[in-house]
This record gives C-alpha cells, sequence and structure tokens, in this order.
C-alpha cells in the first residue's frame, strides 16, 4: 500500500466511523499551551473504538501525543492486539511549525505504532484526516517509519 490520498465518500463504513471518532474526541484534548488539538481512534478487530487526544503539561517536552495516549489506554484495557488500524484528526494553528495539510504522527507515535504492529503482524493503516476534513491520506506504519527499529 503506498500513501494516497482519498474522499471521506471513498472509505469504508468502519474507515469513515474511525475518522468520525477522531474528530469526535477533539473537544477533550488538553492542550493549554500549544492550543493544537489532536484526537486518535483505534480501531479493534471487533469493529469496537477506542480514542484518545493530547495531554499536555507546563514542561511542554512531556507532553502526550493523542496516538500514544490511545494506544497506551488500549494497552492498559488488554486490548493492544486488536488494533487494526488508526484514525488522526486535528484543529487548531501551531506557532511554532509549519502545520500541513494532514498531520502525521510524530517519530515517537511511529516507533509506538511500529511496536503495537510488531505485536499483531499487521502493517497498521494509518488515515490522516485532511484539515478541510473532506479528505483523508492513508499509509501503513512501515512507510510512515521504514527500516524501524525493531525485533
Ligand atoms: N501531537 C499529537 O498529539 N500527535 C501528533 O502526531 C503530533 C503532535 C500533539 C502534541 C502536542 O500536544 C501538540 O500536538 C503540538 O505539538
Amino acid at each position: 500500500m503506498t500513501p494516497i490520498e482519498l474522499p471521506l465518500s471513498a472509505l469504508t463504513d468502519d474507515e469513515r466511523a474511525l475518522v468520525a471518532a477522531a474528530q469526535a474526541v477533539l473537544p477533550n484534548a488538553y492542550a493549554p499551551y500549544s492550543h493544537f488539538h489532536v484526537g486518535a481512534a483505534l480501531l479493534f478487530s471487533d469493529g469496537t473504538i477506542h480514542r484518545g487526544a493530547n495531554f499536555e503539561n507546563v514542561s511542554y517536552g512531556l507532553s502526550l501525543c493523542a496516538e500514544t495516549v490511545a494506544l497506551a489506554s488500549a494497552n492498559a484495557a488488554g486490548r493492544l492486539k486488536d488494533v487494526t488500524m488508526i484514525a488522526v484528526a486535528a484543529e487548531g494553528e501551531l506557532e511554532a511549525a509549519v502545520t500541513g495539510e494532514f498531520i502525521p504522527p510524530c517519530g515517537r507515535c511511529r516507533q509506538i505504532i511500529a511496536e503495537v504492529a510488531n505485536l499483531t503482524g499487521l502493517d497498521i493503516p494509518v488515515l490522516m484526516l485532511a484539515r478541510s476534513g473532506d479528505r483523508i491520506r492513508r499509509a501503513t506504519i512501515s512507510e510512515l517509519l521504514p527500516l524501524a527499529f525493531g525485533k
């Protein structure tokens, strides 16, 4: 699977629901420092969805990304091996960086997703919602993190 852009209308019902869940969790982001809200939604193999939002603190650098929060929480729920797909949505503007149309997972999140992919044996697809909300970019974790450090 090479990274592609798709309109929401081209997604399956499960994929659309996953993207909508990532958007719906945006108001729960705790981002008083960056004012940049990120939501992540995990699709489990039984069709259920598990969500996370970014969780900042005043140290700035120790803030937790939405993807990491969602996956750590899935782990606590005993569901890490059930993760089949991830969607990411964002809203707000960053002052210190250029933010593009699609918000891709940061390096640490890629490593964490790669760890889960290692556990499941699935090259987990990541759906990145465009800021305009009308289309996604889709890439698998091995495309986002080729030659990953790991087993
Ligand atoms: N952030 C995420 O939650 N996920 C990403 O993939 C990129 C960045 C968060 C971290 C921080 O709270 C805010 O976005 C600004 O960097």
